[in-house]
């Protein structure tokens, strides 16, 4: 049963939380970074864990059978999908499964696709793994404000030799996309064709924001049809969307025994099993109770990237920022290249070709950045196909440290997600409404800062 339950805010710093206090030197931060949100677990939640708190006993738990209950009556409700309890299994993690399902499913040296920009570790895990992740670049489209497939390169792509497994990011972070229906039957059907598995990484289905007058929003690519429901492992878990990733608590849903199975194995040899005492009766609570609260925080949200789309479509920013056009998630992604251009520009000019300006206080230089150079030493990088650790490595944080230093405001790197998102900054939302306000007071400080010192 679903019940009105009031969106609560916290104060995280000085709590040993990642978001706030790892070590800066800023007097007045304001971290919108981590996909990690200020917003308190919702009462029914809360009230759980404290119950089983109170028990003073935190040995080894069994899963109760009502676990994959509610997990199969949220999936009906919110997303029209008929599962099976039978299909889930339980993990300790989104990431640790996407790892034992490549370990599970693929052979060192082969080839996993994803749609780049991506969430670094679906391309790490696969690297790291001693398999090739292949990136097929999505098109920002700055009229419609969306990422796009290129269908022609991920065909390409999908059908090079040695290609084992896509893993799908849907809802997709960093670009706010929710994949259409139309598009997970094609991307799934290519998937078919070459005999590709797919891993489907769906951890922000719930924040899937509803367009004008459709409901449900998310589509799971398993539940499109049987063959793809036979060809997919679906990942996801109750830790974005209630505030408590860290209780280690995923599940994967597979249809197709020989995936489940070998799953299970894979995760096992790696001894993880989700064994958090408080994991339980949290995803209980949460699915059982917290529906609405749900859909508010998806409002919130929604509010939340309009004030910063309204803010960069003032005037004297026109055509400078990209906002994207948010379906999805409490991750807005920001596209600050024309920006970086235009001042560069400015300062080029006003410095007689050589400019020193916008340096960071560490000597990397935020301007100029081209695609594809390098931001300290300036050389041109010969293949713009890099790997991606690679690219990662030579851009690390040059426009993200640059807002810092500015104006205490810490974002994710757009290129930490890959060379497509060069240039680009990643705003976590997930926050009371003052901080979005902050932020953007902020920001626009900084920029009529630029604006003054090259007009
Ligand atoms: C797309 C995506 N997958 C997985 C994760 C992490 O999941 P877990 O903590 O369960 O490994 C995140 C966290 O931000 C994410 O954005």
């Amino acid at each position: 049963m679903s019940q009105q339950i009031p969106l609560e805010f916290v104060d995280r710093s000085g709590t040993d939380c990642v978001k706030w206090d790892i070590p800066h030197s800023h007097p007045s931060p304001m971290m919108m970074w981590v996909a990690d949100m200020e917003i308190a677990s919702p009462k029914p939640v809360v009230d759980a864990i404290a119950k089983r708190a109170a028990h003073h006993a935190y040995g080894y738990p069994v899963a109760p059978k009502e676990v994959n209950k509610c997990i199969r009556q949220w999936a009906a409700k919110c997303f029209n999908w008929d599962i099976n309890t039978e299909w889930i299994s339980h993990s300790p993690g989104v990431c640790g499964s996407v790892a034992a399902s490549i370990q599970a499913f693929t052979q060192p040296g082969d080839r996993i696709v994803v749609l780049s920009p991506i969430y670094f570790p679906l391309t790490n895990l696969p690297e790291d793994n001693g398999r090739e992740a292949v990136r097929s670049s999505l098109i920002f489209d700055d009229k419609t404000r969306k990422w796009n497939i290129n269908w022609d390169d991920f065909e390409r792509k999908i059908s090079l030799p040695r290609v084992k497994m896509f893993i799908l990011c849907n809802p997709h972070n960093p670009t706010g996309r929710m994949w259409t229906r139309e598009e997970l039957t094609r991307l799934g059907e290519l998937c078919l064709k070459h005999e590709v598995l797919i891993v489907s990484d769906e951890i922000h289905w719930d924040f899937a924001l509803p367009r004008e007058g459709s409901t449900p929003m998310h589509v799971p690519i398993a539940s499109i049809s049987p063959e793809l429901s036979r060809n997919t492992l679906t990942f996801s878990a109750p830790s974005k969307t209630f505030n408590i990733p860290s209780f280690q608590f995923s599940f994967c849903i597979a249809s197709n025994p020989r995936l489940r199975e070998g799953f299970n194995v894979f995760l096992s040899r790696n001894a993880a099993f989700a064994e958090n005492v408080f994991a339980f009766p949290a995803a209980i609570a949460a699915y059982t109770h917290c529906y609405q609260w749900v859909r508010d925080c998806d409002a919130l949200f929604r509010k939340h990237c309009t004030m910063v789309y309204e803010m960069f479509s003032k005037d004297k920013f026109k055509g400078l920022v990209d906002v994207v056009d948010q379906e999805a998630t409490f991750l807005l992604f920001i596209n600050m290249n024309k920006a970086i251009n235009y001042f560069h520009e400015k300062a080029m000019a006003k410095a007689g070709g050589a400019t020193d300006v916008l340096r960071l206080s560490n000597d990397k230089a935020l301007f100029p950045l081209p695609r594809n150079t390098h931001p300290v030493t300036g050389a041109v990088l010969v293949d713009p196909d890099a790997p991606a650790a690679e690219f990662n490595r030579r851009t690390a944080g040059a426009l993200k440290e640059f807002i810092f230093q500015k104006t205490g405001v810490l974002f994710n790197e757009g290129s930490q997600f890959g060379i497509d998102g060069d240039g680009w900054v990643r705003m976590n939302v997930g926050t009371k409404t003052e901080n979005v306000e902050e932020t953007l007071k902020r920001l626009e400080s900084l920029f009529d800062t630029l604006f003054a010192a090259y007009p």
